[in-house]
């Protein structure tokens, strides 16, 4: 895999930025039909953002309206401006599918779609993110995410990963604007529900679309746009441009959602406020700090916002974990030998369970432990461990052995900045 497609845990740029004076996350917008309150979006994440992590982050977002009391519930004043924002209940507005291959979704029989289109009740609005290059196959796989009760479907333009690019999809499209129009027009006339698209600015410096694509999706009758701001040679170096979703604001009428580079509520109401955008989305910071939705909207209703103790992390990581266990339950393990076809399969579906729950569990780990004092520790036990139940005991050891819970963390120096690879977006 090439370089420019690793991602670092940490960012490049290092801005600290102070609320500004008048940016504040709207309180909510319309995507077609579909109303998003507030107006922040969990950004598609292929490997982490499957049904248990989409819950995961709701709940994490969650704060109780009216409730004064509790160390996370917020106390806006009901009389404020932004007292809407601060009566919803979850901080986050939408959340998303991990890409799905539309070649893929619309060849596979049911009961496999079912792996990549599952979700809950809770979910909703939820988008599902679909990739391809054939407008046919793009528009049938449309239909299915509608017919499967989707709030909405968006189509991936910005993926780098070679094998995606090579088959022309995500971010390889962005050579070919009249492909990409055939697929809006296409895919716009096969469903009804709100139409939306994810893009880079473009594939390099000298081939930047964003604006142009903008455009053409807001002729094509799509719903809004979404730009991660880099271009696809850019991979995850250096600064998000956010100036491009500024210039897509001021070319189109539809909502534009605002990505790269968020990851504090400043964050979030800076890029308000610099690019005039209706909605900001939040890709790496959400694993590494599931609180940010909430965090933003207390900050967007009182210009503050609490941290996590160590026994906040600590519950926040054991409920995760536990999500991913009761995932795996729902695969019981076959004791004594399996010979026929029935206890194979079940086997082998709990053993794949299994390894994905870990590898989650290990990938969550990497993430949400970076900056916690003794987290080097940790991370290494995590990855040594073989199965579910070890990994909630190495968590419980090493939260249990911290005395004193402490109100904030002193950072440990973050010398373990190995790239991870993160192939899409
Ligand atoms: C592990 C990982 C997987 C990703 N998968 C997708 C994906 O499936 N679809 C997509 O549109 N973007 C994907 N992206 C890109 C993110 O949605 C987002 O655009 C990018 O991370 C920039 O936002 P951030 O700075 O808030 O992280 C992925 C990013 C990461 C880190």
């Amino acid at each position: 895999m090439p370089s420019d497609v690793y991602m670092k845990k940490e960012w490049n740029n290092t801005i600290e930025r102070e609320m500004p004076e008048q940016a504040r996350v709207p309180a909510e917008m319309h995507i077609g039909g579909v109303r998003i309150a507030p107006a922040t979006v969990l950004a598609p994440m292929a490997g982490v953002t499957d049904t248990v992590f989409r819950r995961f982050i709701k709940n994490a977002s969650m704060y109780a309206a009216a409730a004064p009391s509790g160390p996370w519930a917020l106390d806006p004043d009901p009389s404020s401006v932004d007292a809407e924002t601060s009566n919803e209940v979850s901080g986050c507005g939408l959340i998303m599918t991990e890409f799905t291959s539309a070649d893929g979704l619309s060849r596979m029989r049911e009961t496999k779609r079912k792996r990549y289109l599952t979700y809950y009740e809770d979910e909703h609005p939820i988008s599902a993110q679909i990739f391809g290059s054939n407008p046919e196959t793009l528009a049938e796989s449309a239909i299915i995410c509608a017919d499967w009760g989707f709030d909405l479907v968006d189509l991936n333009l910005g993926c780098p990963a070679k094998r995606v690019v090579n088959c022309n999809g995500g971010s390889g499209l962005l050579r070919d604007l009249p492909l990409i129009q055939k697929i809006f027009e296409r895919v716009r006339g096969a469903i009804s529900i709100p139409f939306t698209v994810k893009f880079r600015m473009g594939w390099n410096d000298k081939n930047i679309v964003c604006v142009e694509l903008a455009k053409m999706a807001e002729d094509c009758g799509l719903n809004a746009v979404a730009l991660h701001a880099r271009t696809r040679e850019q991979g995850y170096s250096g600064d998000a441009r956010w100036e491009w979703i500024a210039a897509i604001k001021n070319a189109v009428q539809i909502p534009v959602i605002g990505n790269g580079d968020i990851r504090t509520p400043e964050d979030a109401a800076a890029m308000v406020e610099a690019t005039g955008c209706d909605a900001v989305m939040i890709g790496r910071a959400a694993p590494a700090n599931p609180w940010i939705f909430r965090q933003i909207a207390q900050y967007t209703a009182t210009g503050a916002y609490d941290k996590p103790t160590d026994m906040d992390r600590y519950r926040m990581i054991r409920d995760y974990f536990e999500r991913l266990m009761t995932e795996v339950a729902e695969h019981p393990e076959v004791h004594g030998p399996a010979d026929d076809d029935l206890s194979k399969r079940l086997k082998r579906n709990h053993e794949s369970a299994q390894r994905d729950a870990i590898g989650r569990m290990k990938q969550f780990a990497s993430w949400f432990t970076h900056g916690v004092p003794g987290g080097a520790t940790l991370r290494r036990e995590i990855f040594e461990a073989k199965r579910g139940a070890q990994v909630i005991d190495k968590v419980e050891t090493f939260f249990t052995q911290r005395t004193e819970p402490q109100e904030d963390f002193a950072p440990e120096p973050d010398t373990e900045l190995d790239a991870a690879p993160a192939w899409m977006g």
